[in-house]
């Protein structure tokens, strides 16, 4: 399969850490690319309606490179540390983009990687879910896997390997 993922977070921490345990599990059987979404400039949705969910977006910037990623992704991957009970702004610049072409984003797989400075009986697990999990009954998409990592330094995902083993598994199930 072709596996689009896009990282929210802007540091080489635990959301990194995370997708990389996907990837190690994920990559022999699948194309994977990855989309720091911090490294991008694209653009806040101005809500125009130029793009009429199909044609794409009229700023000139990373949009609609990124943005054609995902229509050409079998699955996609939204990763992100919990900002403020939610994703992180890097990550819903992209989301909001999926509008210029949100008719050709339909039926796609999707896994959700979250990772939050609280024990994962927090809400804000369960919000981000319940976010991620209405743009999926609107577009279509079949979110097949979503683990939360309670880890607040930037190494502390990484110090314990053995809580990735499951992540790890669920790469190595996809092709
Ligand atoms: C601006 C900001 C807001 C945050 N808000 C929350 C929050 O609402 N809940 C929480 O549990 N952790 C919060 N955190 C902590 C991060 O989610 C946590 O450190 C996470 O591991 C960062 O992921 P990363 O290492 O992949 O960047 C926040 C961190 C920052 C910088």
């Amino acid at each position: 399969m072709k596996i689009a993922i896009v990282n929210g977070s802007p540091r080489k921490g635990n959301t990194y850490t995370a997708i990389n345990a996907f990837v190690e599990g994920s990559m022999e059987h699948n194309d994977i690319d990855i989309i720091e979404a911090n490294k991008l400039s694209i653009s806040p949705c101005q809500g125009c309606g130029t793009c009429e969910c199909k044609n794409g977006c009229i700023a000139k910037d990373d949009t609609n490179e990124t943005i054609d990623k995902l229509v050409a992704a079998d699955m996609i991957i939204f990763a992100t540390p919990v900002y403020w009970w939610g994703m992180t702004a890097q990550l819903k610049l992209v989301i909001d983009k999926c509008y210029c072409r949100a008719s050709l984003l339909k039926n796609k797989k999707v896994g959700l990687i979250i990772a939050g400075g609280s024990p994962t009986d927090s809400v804000q697990y369960s919000l981000i879910n319940q976010q991620f999990g209405c743009i999926a009954k609107y577009l279509g998409w079949d979110i097949i896997f979503s683990k939360s990592y309670y880890a607040t330094e930037r190494t502390d995902l990484s110090d314990r390997p053995e809580q990735l083993r499951g992540i790890r598994e669920v790469g190595a199930m996809i092709r």
